[in-house]
This record gives C-alpha cells, sequence and structure tokens, in this order.
C-alpha cells in the first residue's frame, strides 16, 4: 500500500544518488548473469544495470512502480514478475539476486524474512550471490521514547518532515512521509521491519549461505561501529 499511484509518480524526481556506485557493484558479482532484483519498483538499479549488458529480471507487488518502469526508456525489455518477493516467484536459477535500499525490511515479520533467504538460496547458481543493502539499525535504540521528527527539506514553499515510531519488541518502524505546502497536507506512510546485520547472517545460515563480504557502502568502504548502512554478499 505504501507504493501506489501518488508515491510511484514521484518516485525518481529525487534520485538517492548511490545508483552509479551499486551498479558498478553488482556488474561485478552479476558476471553473464542472470540478475534477478527482488522489489524492482521503477527500474532505478535494474534500467542502468541491464543497460551495461546484464540480464535483469525484476519482481514486485506494486503495478503503480512497474508501470513507472515500463515508462522509461529499456523498460519494456526487463522481464517483472508480480507478486511477494518473499516468495521468488520465479523459475530458473540467478548468478546474482539482490536486495537495495532497504527494502527487504518492507517483509514485517522475521519469518517472511527468513522465508526469502530460504527461496533465494533456492534460486541461486552454485557459484551465485544474494546482496542486501540495508540500514543499520542503531540510531533507533538512541531515540527519546522511541520516536522522532526530522525535517528533511525546509523550503519556502514545501516543509517536508520524516515522522516516526519505533517498536523495539517487533523491532518495527512505523513511518510517515509528510509534506506540507499550500497546496495542502501529502502523507506517505511506510511500515518496516529492521534486522541488525547479525541476525540477517542468521537467516542466511538457516538458508544454507553464509556471509562472504560486509561493506560500509557501495564503494566498498570498511564495514565499522560507526557505518549507517552495510552492503552484505551472501553465497553457498
Ligand atoms: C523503496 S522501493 C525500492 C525500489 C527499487 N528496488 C529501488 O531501489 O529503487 C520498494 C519497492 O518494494 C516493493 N515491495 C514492497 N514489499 C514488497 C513485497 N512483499 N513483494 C514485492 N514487492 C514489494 C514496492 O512495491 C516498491 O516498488
Amino acid at each position: 500500500m505504501s507504493f501506489g499511484e501518488d508515491v510511484a509518480e514521484r518516485y525518481d524526481d529525487s534520485p538517492r544518488g548511490d545508483e552509479e556506485a551499486a551498479v558498478a557493484f553488482l556488474e561485478r558479482l552479476a558476471g553473464e548473469g542472470p540478475a534477478l532484483e527482488l522489489a524492482i519498483g521503477t527500474g532505478r538499479i535494474a534500467l542502468p544495470l541491464a543497460a551495461r549488458g546484464v540480464p535483469v529480471h525484476g519482481v514486485d507487488l506494486s503495478p503503480a512502480m512497474v508501470a513507472r518502469l515500463r515508462r522509461k526508456p529499456g523498460g519494456e525489455g526487463i522481464p517483472v514478475t508480480m507478486g511477494d518477493f518473499s516468495e521468488v516467484p520465479v523459475p530458473g536459477r540467478y548468478r546474482l539476486v539482490y536486495v537495495v535500499f532497504n527494502t527487504l525490511f518492507n517483509l514485517l515479520t522475521q519469518d517472511e524474512q527468513v522465508r526469502c533467504f530460504e527461496n533465494v538460496a533456492a534460486h541461486l547458481t552454485d557459484d551465485g550471490a544474494f546482496v542486501v543493502e540495508a540500514i543499520v539499525p542503531a540510531y533507533l535504540v538512541r531515540l527519546r521514547d522511541d520516536q522522532y521528527v526530522d525535517a528533511e527539506a525546509v523550503g519556502v514553499e514545501e516543509v517536508r518532515l520524516d515522522v516516526a515510531r519505533h517498536d523495539p519488541v517487533t523491532q518495527r518502524l512505523y513511518e510517515s512521509h509528510v509534506s506540507l505546502s499550500a497546496t495542502g497536507i501529502r502523507l506517505n506512510p511506510i511500515v518496516t521491519r529492521y534486522a541488525w546485520p547479525s541476525e540477517l547472517d542468521l537467516m542466511a545460515r538457516i538458508a544454507g549461505l553464509h556471509l562472504r563480504e560486509r561493506w560500509g557502502g557501495w564503494e566498498r568502504e570498511p564495514f565499522c561501529a560507526t557505518s549507517r548502512v552495510h552492503v552484505s554478499v551472501y553465497g553457498r
């Protein structure tokens, strides 16, 4: 529900800025491919990866996000299966499966996240890699009263706030990106279930995979105590 028409329409207006580095990182692991993006969205990563010659397939639930992908140059040529990415609802095996931009955490229970690892493992070639890029949730344990309001942008025409409540028991973050302007108030709600990198490593082990590499970012920054994100590579 968080990725309807309204969000899809604006999704590519302010790119995250990590696209080139992410694509270079993924291309090295993909080899001849094929690659599978879980939650392909509007193709922010899949399209430039495919443009480098890697055959890319995708899975997503949102017709609106995939419709945006289809309207972009090259977007018609990428096979997309509509469905829940935790099921990895595709035939065949992939040299590279990846899920970026914290999207693994869109699966709201530990069971679903474990199921995702297990289904990915069943679709990896013997030398295949599963790449997860996500936040390190350290900042959430330092919140006052398990909540925050961040001023994301303060302009003359618009103010954008990120408002959230944290539930440490379920490891869920209930968040809304709120836009205030003369035209009105817009809410973009999203719920996520975060996991520490160590919990993801255990999920991988349950699925018969193990951690091959962990970096603090797409540029292969060392992963350390102050890393805000991690890029983790799992394999058999
Ligand atoms: C933050 S966007 C990321 C899109 C793209 N991977 C990127 O990096 O720009 C999250 C995407 O996950 C999709 N999504 C969320 N939960 C899903 C699920 N359980 N199964 C399939 N797609 C899902 C949404 O429809 C949306 O396109």
